[in-house]
Order: C-alpha cells, then sequence, then structure tokens
C-alpha cells in the first residue's frame, strides 16, 4: 500500500506527489513545517500544533493559505484516508514556485504538502533503558523557534550522534542548554525539574508544555530557566520530548552514566503519566 499524501489541495499517493525544481522549499529551504501525532485516530493537541504553524508563518511573513478549521478538516481526512491507528503527519508550507532569487516572489502560490506515516514512538527497551546522548555545540541560527524546514544544521548535529553510536545531540550555546537537534531537553537535579525557557534559541515543543503541564499536576517542583552545561553534566536525570519520541530518559551523555545509568524515578512518573493522559484524553475526544 503506497502512504497517502496530500499535496496543493488533491488527496494521491505519496510516491505520486510531485513539486516544481524551482519550488522555494527546494531551492532555499524558504518553508515552515509541522509534526502532529496521532493517536487512535485523533491528532493530539491539533489547535496548538496549528498556533505554533501559525507562529511559524508569521515570523518568515508567509500568508497562512488556509484557516484553522480547514486544516482540521485535512488533518482528519488523511487520517481517514491513510489508515492505521497512530499516525505522524507532517505538513509543510513553502513559498512556493518561482524563478530563482532571495527577495520573495510577488506572484508566487504557497506550496502545501502533507503525508501520513505510522507512528514510531520509542520501543519498550528503550524507554526501560534510556537512550545514549552525545553534546554538542549549537552552531544554529538565532530563530530557532521557528520551526523552519531549513533544517541543514539539525541533520549535521543529529549525525553527530549517530556517528557516535548515539541516538540524540544535547546543543549547547554559550555554556548553556537549548535543545536536542529534533527534540527539547529536560534536567532534574534534587528532584526538581528544570526546562530551559522558550525563546529564540530553541523550538517551543508542544511535547515539552505537556511535560511540564504533567509536572505540574503530580508535584513536582518544576523551574524554567536557563540551565548551565555543568548543571545538565551533574544532573541526576535528563530527558528528551518531541511528538514522535513522546518523553525518553537520556541515560548516558558522552559516554557517561546520567545519574546511575537507569531512568530514574521523576522519569517514571512522568513517562507513565504521559500514558495515562493519552489514554483520558483521546476518550474525551471519542
Ligand atoms: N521535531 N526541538 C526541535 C529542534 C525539534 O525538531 C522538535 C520536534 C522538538 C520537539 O517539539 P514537539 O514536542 O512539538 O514535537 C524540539 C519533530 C518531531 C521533527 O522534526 O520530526
Amino acid at each position: 500500500m503506497s502512504e497517502t499524501a496530500y499535496l496543493n489541495g488533491e488527496f494521491l499517493p505519496l510516491d505520486q506527489a510531485r513539486v516544481s525544481v524551482l519550488d522555494r522549499g527546494f531551492i532555499f529551504g524558504d518553508g515552515v513545517y509541522e509534526v502532529i501525532p496521532v493517536y487512535s485516530r485523533r491528532p493530539f493537541r491539533l489547535p496548538e500544533h496549528l498556533r505554533r504553524l501559525q507562529h511559524s508563518l508569521d515570523a518568515i511573513r508567509l500568508a497562512n493559505p488556509l484557516p484553522a478549521a480547514d486544516w482540521a478538516r485535512l488533518v482528519q481526512d488523511l487520517i481517514a484516508r491513510h489508515g492505521g491507528d497512530d499516525l505522524s503527519i507532517y505538513l509543510q508550507i513553502t513559498r512556493g514556485a518561482a524563478k530563482r532569487d532571495h527577495a520573495f516572489p510577488g506572484d508566487a502560490k504557497p506550496t502545501v504538502f502533507m503525508m501520513a506515516s505510522p507512528l514510531a514512538t520509542p520501543d519498550r527497551e528503550k524507554i526501560e533503558h534510556g537512550a545514549a546522548a552525545v553534546s554538542v555545540a549549537d552552531f544554529r541560527w538565532l530563530r530557532c523557534d521557528i520551526k523552519s524546514v531549513s533544517l541543514l544544521a539539525n541533520c549535521l548535529l543529529r549525525q553527530r550522534a549517530v556517528d557516535a553510536g548515539a541516538d540524540e545531540a544535547v546543543l549547547f550555546r554559550d555554556g548553556y542548554l537549548t535543545e536536542g537537534s529534533s527534540s527539547n531537553i529536560f534536567v532534574v537535579r534534587d528532584g526538581k525539574l528544570l526546562a530551559p525557557p522558550k525563546d529564540h534559541l530553541m523550538l517551543p515543543g508542544i511535547t515539552y508544555d505537556v511535560v511540564l503541564e504533567l509536572a505540574a499536576a503530580k508535584g513536582v517542583a518544576v523551574e524554567v530557566r536557563e540551565i548551565s552545561e555543568d548543571e545538565v553534566r551533574g544532573a541526576g536525570e535528563l530527558w528528551l520530548s518531541s511528538s514522535t519520541k513522546e518523553v525518553l530518559a537520556i541515560t548516558t551523555l558522552d559516554g557517561r552514566p546520567v545519574g546511575d545509568g537507569r531512568p530514574g524515578a521523576v522519569f517514571r512518573l512522568i513517562h507513565q503519566a504521559f500514558q495515562d493522559f493519552k489514554r483520558r484524553v483521546m476518550r474525551q475526544a471519542a
């Protein structure tokens, strides 16, 4: 079965979807995207994803081609056509095809693309043993709050982790934690959950917000503030979060154990809360 895609008003098999080589997404990386998890055929935190999409579009000065209600209908339609219960929806908007010129084209029509694929959350072994990470200097630009398709730096950073046999790169800028190459990062010290502030140096993760809400609901003390590299290296626990990885413990950093080298007690509490929360939200939506 070919995976289902949506391109500029039309649903079609993914392997038949075509865009122009002059598309500014291809030529300049001039576009933005979202990744939306779907549980039991229901998109998770869709209004929040669509709000972040609007933030990204505003930041690159591209008009939203569709109102939120139309996005919601399209996402539901894609889920229904694709089949399967737990999916990852990838949604991308570029500034469209135009003669190559850095300046914005006057008349280009945005390219709107979506595809669905099975949601591959971490397996039991990863959840029980945790992920490996390496530390890398964050050499990205200063608008990491935009969910831009220009991901070359993120790809280079992630490959550093892969080359070291690890799962994720934990990024530091000027001695402070920013995020992962494709995830947000949390630290637990003395039972307190620390999270870097949402600013221009990191993507404001939808899962990041869920983690902080669950921590507050479970009575875990939370502090949102700048976190130094030393604090990360001396952390009792280190986690990552994203729409596809949910919340996952990082148990080694640069080959050294984080805490006692196993997913910690606060992680287990929040991971369980995340699974319960997901089930509750999905039941309510039914
Ligand atoms: N990435 N930071 C970066 C750089 C990311 O690319 C992502 C997600 C996150 C987490 O955001 P959220 O919780 O909203 O998924 C943080 C997606 C999954 C991706 O590019 O595939």
